[in-house]
């Protein structure tokens, strides 16, 4: 009895934030009852679903067939539940193995020590029935077997993909922080790109980098299953493997591919780093999209679309910067991203992927739709943009003052004290301007902490007010601090008649 007969259930493994759009795609390819799980998915469905997975899943990591699960708390229990499936239905003496084992919340706690006892209990078992035993391969073994013990149970799986899908084939060099396959097609999900491409829209990356983001776009434009490229699947040594189901799942896949590359609208990258534009190229011409992607050394000074290109979408994954210091430096790069955005794109879409959301702010667009997802590790923001300038805000100081000061005459409560300072103020402006009108002076001060319990600076100009704080010792309660300094920012426009967007502020030190 071979386990292809009967109704099979799988687990797909996916990067954390995936899960929904890996559901989604699950159930497009066949699968029954798809459920969402923490970086995975479990499904069931035939052979031909499980296959169809690894041959076209733009998501998913690896495609888990499942085999068993038991109860285990000691190395002995797991080595006697391995030994209780019959593996001569799946591996012969003479093929190679792998085990990969991850323990979570469970007494078995050592993953390496777990994978030995699986591995030990398949070999032992072929040598007990044969008289010799398959070898190990951790590179490309005929068969990889994969171990999840959880909570004091073991679920015991084939890995139908043998190595994480994210590696499509395509790319051998990386480049400074490349984006896995994977995540970069669902950044593109999100965006709604396969929509755009269908109507025809363009596809740009101005940090393209090595091209991911390019070439998935192109994959899915295309409807190029992304794993027509990949010499190695970890079902093809397994003793079950139907090599003419696979095979017409793959003529079926050129032939889609053979038509889909007809429709592959217009995709550019730039990259300042000529290095990342060579890797970009080879990455593309591997993938086989060659005459396809164009890519070309450019700063995102120069960034714009072709003239006549009236709609698409923008899609980048800019450099975020992990160490303080950097984050300033790269505040200008988002400043212009967004700059170029509202100059050249009006009517396209935008989708930013960066592990950094303050930087996001600087563009000066209002995303309308975010979404968390995970580089790695690194946690990141997904920011869509719609390119209208309804969604617009200006980032200039002057745009700044303005927000800041309307901030503080929404929340300001004024009292009898803050109009001794507006009484102050209108005093010693009358004297001093006439003073420096006088002088011929183009800047002078008007206030400088003349009543303690306002410690502010001001220095006027013709059309604009310097508003200094002098930060408060820390003897002084910080909310009162900031009710005097909402207060005196709530009546600065109307007392020195300078507007909102031309009064400058500041908090210094008094040493300073
Ligand atoms: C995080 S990497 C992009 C990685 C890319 N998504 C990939 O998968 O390979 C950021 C890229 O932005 C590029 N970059 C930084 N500043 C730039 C600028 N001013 N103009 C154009 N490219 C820039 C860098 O050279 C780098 O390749």
């Amino acid at each position: 009895m071979t386990i292809k007969n009967k109704g099979l259930n799988f687990f797909a493994t996916s990067p954390k934030g995936l899960e929904l759009l890996l559901v989604d795609e699950l159930k497009n390819l066949g699968a029954a009852e798809a459920n969402e799980k923490l970086a995975g998915v479990t499904f069931s469905g035939d052979l031909e679903v499980g296959y169809k997975a690894c041959l076209w899943s733009r998501f998913a990591n690896r495609i888990l067939l499942f085999l068993k699960s038991e109860p285990v708390v000691t190395p002995e229990e797991l080595y006697t539940a391995t030994q209780s499936i019959h593996w001569d239905e799946h591996l012969s003496t003479e093929s190679t193995l792998a085990v990969h084992c991850v323990c979570q919340q469970s007494e078995i706690t050592h993953s390496l020590f777990a994978a030995q006892k699986v591995k030990d209990a398949i070999v032992d078992q072929l040598r007990d029935k044969y008289g010799t035993r398959p070898n190990v391969d951790r590179e490309q073994p005929d068969v990889s077997i994969y171990v999840y013990i959880y909570r004091n149970e073991a679920f015991i799986y084939l890995d139908l993909s043998g190595e994480s899908l994210h590696r499509r084939g395509y790319r051998l060099a990386g480049g400074a922080a490349p984006l896995k396959e994977n995540l970069a097609a669902a950044v593109l999900q999100r965006a709604n790109w396969p929509e755009i491409a269908k109507a025809g829209g363009t596809l740009m990356d101005p940090m393209c980098g090595s091209g991911t983001l390019l070439i998935e776009g192109a994959l899915m434009a295309g409807d190029i299953a992304p794993g027509l490229l990949r010499e190695y699947f970890g079902f093809l040594g397994w003793k079950q493997h139907e090599a003419n189901l696979w095979q017409r799942l793959k003529d079926e896949a050129e032939l889609r591919r053979a038509q889909g590359m007809q429709h592959i609208p217009t995709i550019v990258g730039y990259d300042q780093n000529p290095d990342a534009i060579h890797i970009a190229f080879d990455n593309i011409e591997r993938a086989g999209l060659h005459g396809k992607i164009h890519v070309e050394k450019r700063d995102l000074m120069q960034f714009a679309p072709k003239s006549q290109v009236k709609h698409g979408l923008v899609v980048t994954n800019p450099p975020y910067g992990e160490r303080l210091g950097e984050l300033e430096m790269l505040q200008p790069l988002y400043t212009l991203l967004g700059e170029k955005l509202k100059e050249h794109f009006e009517g396209w879409q935008a989708a930013v992927l960066t592990g950094n959301p303050d930087l996001g702010k600087q563009m000066g667009l209002r995303a309308n739709h975010y979404y968390a997802l995970f580089n790695g590790p690194i946690p990141c923001k997904l920011l869509l943009f719609s390119i209208t300038r309804d969604y617009f805000f200006d980032r200039s100081p002057q745009a700044e003052n303005e927000r800041r000061i309307k901030a503080a005459q929404r929340v300001a409560q004024l009292d009898d004290n803050i109009q001794m300072f507006v009484n102050r103020l209108a005093k010693n402006l009358k004297h001093y301007s006439k003073r420096a009108s006088k002088q011929g002076l183009e800047r002078y001060t008007v206030y400088d902490a003349d009543l303690p319990e306002y410690a502010f600076l001001i220095e006027l100009t013709l059309t604009e007010a310097y508003v200094i704080e002098y930060q408060a010792p820390k003897s002084i309660d910080k909310q009162k601090a900031l009710q005097r300094q909402q207060q005196v920012l709530a009546v600065l426009p109307e007392a020195l008649g300078v507007s909102p967007r031309d009064i400058f502020f500041s908090v210094q030190s008094r040493k300073k």
